[in-house]
């Protein structure tokens, strides 16, 4: 590894993890409807292929985010001035993180939390060569899980404001009552006077919806699978990935798109030396990515306490970047 990279925070430790994902591959295959929690498609390999995702044509959050961020980051900086500790969540690729931190001079650290450990080391080894003065603390967490943030954040060396940084709609992969209580647990975390900056999809139109999420390069359907990869890989399993295939399904009762790993057959697959049965057509749930054209971000986020300061829409794909605060005492609300 990359010397200039300091020791990483691992807050949930490797061994609890791998039993956290036996847990949860085994509990979830027994269900009914069978689904897997979206936190483990992000190993290794998972992680590098998000990333090529990003990259093709289809995939437009990317572009239209990072636009955002290139447009008005400057503006962000009239609200953040002073000294400022950068927490960023589920950090990966550390990308755009540099659009943040060039509009930030005086940023006292930058604490990363990912649960894709590798993949994050080296992201960061790189950014650091772009700001060789800046204290970085990454963390080893999973985000989702309420504990594991709180320490995290707990993690955070500085007295300085703090300003969470959120992008890629991720927020979108819970579903609409779990990214309540993330964004409050979030604030409460982060403490009165934080800022939190975004991003959150409103898209709806079903035609690039699909094409984004099945992506005709077939990376997305290849990200998709290595979940039956890995399970293969760390819980012996014997899934035939040829005979699964990647579903992209727009639901627009629930303002979402959902990802599923479809059955092509009658078939028992074995787990941990558990056998599980699947039906031709019967699907693993793998992903929700919710939009948040109905439901309205800023209100969501105001029933969990932030304050809304800024929001920046994209023209040609509805895709919003809000930048919010979280007032030294609660709003009274009649
Ligand atoms: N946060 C991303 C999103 O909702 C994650 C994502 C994009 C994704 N494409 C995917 C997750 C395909 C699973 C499968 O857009």
């Amino acid at each position: 590894m990359n010397a200039a990279v300091p020791r990483p925070v691992i807050e949930d430790q490797p061994v609890f993890m791998a039993a956290a994902f036996a847990h949860d591959v085994l509990a979830g295959l027994a269900a009914e409807p069978k689904t897997i929690p979206c936190t483990w498609l992000y190993d290794r390999e998972g992680s590098e292929l998000f990333e090529a995702i990003t990259r093709t044509q289809a995939y437009y959050p990317t572009r239209a985010e990072t636009g955002l961020l290139q447009s008005h980051m400057a503006e962000l900086a009239t609200l953040a001035s002073g000294p400022v500790a950068v927490i960023e969540i589920g950090a990966g690729s550390i990308t755009k993180t540099r659009l943040l931190l060039s509009v930030l001079p005086a940023a006292t650290a930058y604490l990363p939390i990912d649960i894709s450990a590798e993949f994050m080391l080296e992201s960061l080894a790189s950014l650091r060569l772009d700001f060789p003065g800046l204290p970085c603390i990454p963390v080893i967490a999973d985000f989702t899980d309420r504990d594991s943030l709180h320490k995290a954040i707990a993690r955070c060396p500085s007295h300085a404001r703090r300003l969470a940084f959120f992008p890629g709609s991720t927020i979108g992969n819970l579903t609409p009552d779990a990214a309540l209580d993330f964004l409050n647990a979030l604030g409460e975390s982060l403490g009165p006077g934080s800022l939190l900056a975004i991003g959150a999809d409103a898209t709806s139109d079903a035609d690039i919806l699909k094409r984004a999420y099945d992506d005709p390069e077939g990376i997305t359907a290849a990200f998709n699978l290595n979940l039956l990869a890995r399970v293969n890989r760390e819980l012996g399993g014997d899934f035939r990935l040829e005979t699964f295939r990647h579903e992209a399904r727009v639901n627009q009762a629930k303002d979402r798109v959902e990802m599923h790993l479809v059955s092509n057959t009658n078939q028992e697959v074995n787990v941990l030396g558990r056998a599980f049965h699947f039906r031709e057509g019967e699907s693993i749930h793998t992903e929700n990515s919710h939009k948040f054209g109905n439901i309205r971000f800023e209100h969501l986020a105001a029933r969990a306490g932030w304050r809304s300061q800024m929001v920046w829409k994209s023209s040609e794909h509805q895709f919003e970047f809000h930048v919010l605060d979280r007032p030294a005492e609660p709003a009274l609300t009649f």
